[in-house]
């Protein structure tokens, strides 16, 4: 079978862990320093700050901000449900903007429809490793006076013009084993704000400004040394990575039929976490079980948009359509795309794309 997944983990990223544990220095360290460092210099921005995970890097952003009880979002609504359940943390409350069709991403021109004088911040999330409409939203963001939280979990060295995901406005970045890298679990927030990242390094620590004075509600979410040593070792990889990632993505572009191809809007770069097709006319899921009898893994993400969560809707009242959304959650199928798939399996994956007999 050929899996959606695979971590890279090779001899340098065992030894580097090794040498922590021997070190004596397992908590947060100087390998998480020298992890923020380069990770910040990746994204070329000024600071980067690490946690436990995606979610509590967005969640610490989204506080950095001053963002809480009373306060609105605008998000995307496909997405993984960390992306919302984030701001509920804060006690905001997210509101949800329909996606385009073509990128996946938050459509930014239907997001000043949705601005009400409690929006404090517009949350792009960079979808499946291809940036949101930055140049709009940042200028909405500017003309409205709102903060902008990338929700770049699954876009490690995206570019929208030139421009890194992660530097357009505070960057909340996961390191989860999936990811195009990985420190096993951790997050990382990126910045140009000295005010904001201070603030995330308070409330990462339990609000503690000075050793045991505590002016804020903060947080342990620290992360270890263990972790930023794999970190590290998998950022030196981030460019390799990408381009295995890219190599696959342009044969399966030239050779797939019948399904249809993630689009790539000039002037992006897109590091493909997935590569994700739409199969239409109701075939997904019998595409899906084609994949799977000739060997070939894929994953559906996401099957059911977030204002249509059981949760939300019942606990929250969400009660609104999202007609794109809802059809790209029928449609929509990742086939593996990650650095270690060899060319025989890219080949193999797609004679069963092929063979499946798709019209779209
Ligand atoms: C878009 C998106 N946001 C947030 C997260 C949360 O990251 P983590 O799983 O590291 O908490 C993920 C990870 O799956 C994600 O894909």
């Amino acid at each position: 079978m050929i899996h959606i997944a695979k971590p890279q983990m090779g001899p340098e990223k065992k030894q580097a862990v090794l040498e922590v544990l021997d070190s004596g220095m397992i908590a947060q360290g100087p390998r998480v320093k020298a992890f923020e460092e380069a990770f910040a210099a990746m994204c070329g921005v000024k600071h980067a700050v690490a946690t436990t995970s995606g979610t509590t890097a967005l969640h610490v952003a989204l506080l950095a901000h001053g963002i809480g009880e009373g306060d609105e979002v605008i998000t995307s609504p496909f997405t993984f449900i960390a992306s919302a359940n984030s701001v509920l943390f804060t006690g905001a409350r997210p509101v949800f903007v329909d996606i385009d069709p073509g990128t996946f991403n938050i459509d930014a021109g239907q997001i000043e429809a949705a601005i009400t004088p409690r929006t404090k911040a517009i949350m792009p999330v960079h979808l499946f490793g291809l940036t949101a409409d930055m140049g709009e939203i940042t200028e909405i963001a500017g003309h409205h006076g709102l903060a902008v939280i990338e929700d770049a979990c699954q876009a490690h060295g995206a570019e929208c013009h030139g421009k890194r995901a992660g530097s357009f406005g505070t960057g909340a970045f996961s390191l989860y084993p999936t990811k195009n890298i990985t420190s096993a679990e951790g997050g990382m927030i990126t910045t140009d704000d000295d005010a904001v990242a201070e603030s995330c390094r308070v409330i990462r620590q339990h609000g503690m400004r000075r050793r045991y004075y505590h002016d804020e509600l903060g947080f342990n979410f620290r992360m270890t040394d263990v972790h930023a040593a794999i970190g590290l070792a998998q950022l030196g990889k981030l460019a390799r990575f990408n381009a295995a990632r890219a190599a696959t993505a342009s044969a399966y572009d030239e050779h797939l039929d019948g399904v249809v191809v993630p689009p790539v809007p000039d002037g992006y770069r897109h590091v493909y976490h997935q590569y994700t097709v739409r199969v239409p006319n109701g075939r997904r899921d019998a595409f899906v079980d084609h994949l799977k009898a000739n060997g070939v893994g894929s994953g559906v993400y996401y099957p059911v948009p977030i204002h249509q969560q059981t949760y939300y809707v019942e606990a929250l009242g969400y009660d609104v359509s999202m007609p794109v959304a809802e059809q790209a959650a029928r449609e929509v199928v990742s086939l593996p795309v990650h650095p270690a798939l060899t060319k025989d399996e890219v080949q193999t994956v797609i004679r069963a794309v092929n063979s499946f007999g798709g019209d779209a």
